[in-house]
């Protein structure tokens, strides 16, 4: 059984096989938008990111891939920039690893994203979190997305926690969102 979170991600990841348009709602590093331009059939990946350090650093890695398309933007603002439907979605919540901790994702913007994501998705589309908990602006966006999600109709969108409820610290876990 994998054990680490991301690992469980690619694996959740690997369940959808008719991804044709997605987008990654926190590129940092590239390393999500990488997995899904090399294991799916994407057409088009739309990336997200407020920090030039991070476009830098996901170009670095995902390479010159047409296919891949990045706004130095927040995910807030998701409906200015993607003018089409999506199949899947992903948010790995929190701060760049090895960047600044002070910029990370705040529970407002985060949701009003989720929100238009939502919106955005397809029929059978995926949502696909990263929740980290065990930093106080990462508790406080837990808390708020948990009540969110609370609020989805549930005719309308299923619901997938994938979490590790032994572990101490508050550690990350995974929610899945998919559109019936
Ligand atoms: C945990 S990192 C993402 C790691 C990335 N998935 C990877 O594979 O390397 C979270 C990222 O979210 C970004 N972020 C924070 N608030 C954001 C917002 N409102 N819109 C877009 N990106 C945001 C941060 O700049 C940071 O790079």
């Amino acid at each position: 059984m994998a054990r680490r979170l991301t690992d469980l991600v690619k694996l959740v990841i690997d369940t959808k096989k008719d991804i044709r348009v997605a987008a990654d709602l926190t590129v940092g590093k590239g390393k999500d938008s990488k997995y899904i331009l090399e294991n799916t059939n994407v057409e088009r990946l739309y990336g997200f990111d407020i920090q030039k350090e991070a476009e830098n650093q996901a170009k670095g890695l995902v390479g010159d891939d047409p296919r891949f398309k990045f706004f130095l933007a927040s995910h807030a603002d998701i409906d200015k920039y993607i003018k089409e439907n999506l199949d899947f979605a992903i948010y790995n919540l929190g701060y760049l690893p090895g960047g600044d901790k002070e910029i990370t994702s705040k529970y407002e913007s985060t949701i009003e994203s989720l929100e238009k994501t939502l919106k955005l998705l397809n029929k059978n589309g995926m949502v696909i979190l990263t929740i980290y908990q065990g930093h106080p602006a990462g508790k406080k966006e837990s808390e708020e997305l948990e009540k969110y999600l609370e609020t989805l109709d549930q005719k309308k969108y299923e619901i997938i926690k994938i979490a590790y409820p032994t572990r101490p610290h508050n550690p990350p876990y995974i929610v899945v969102v998919e559109k019936n």
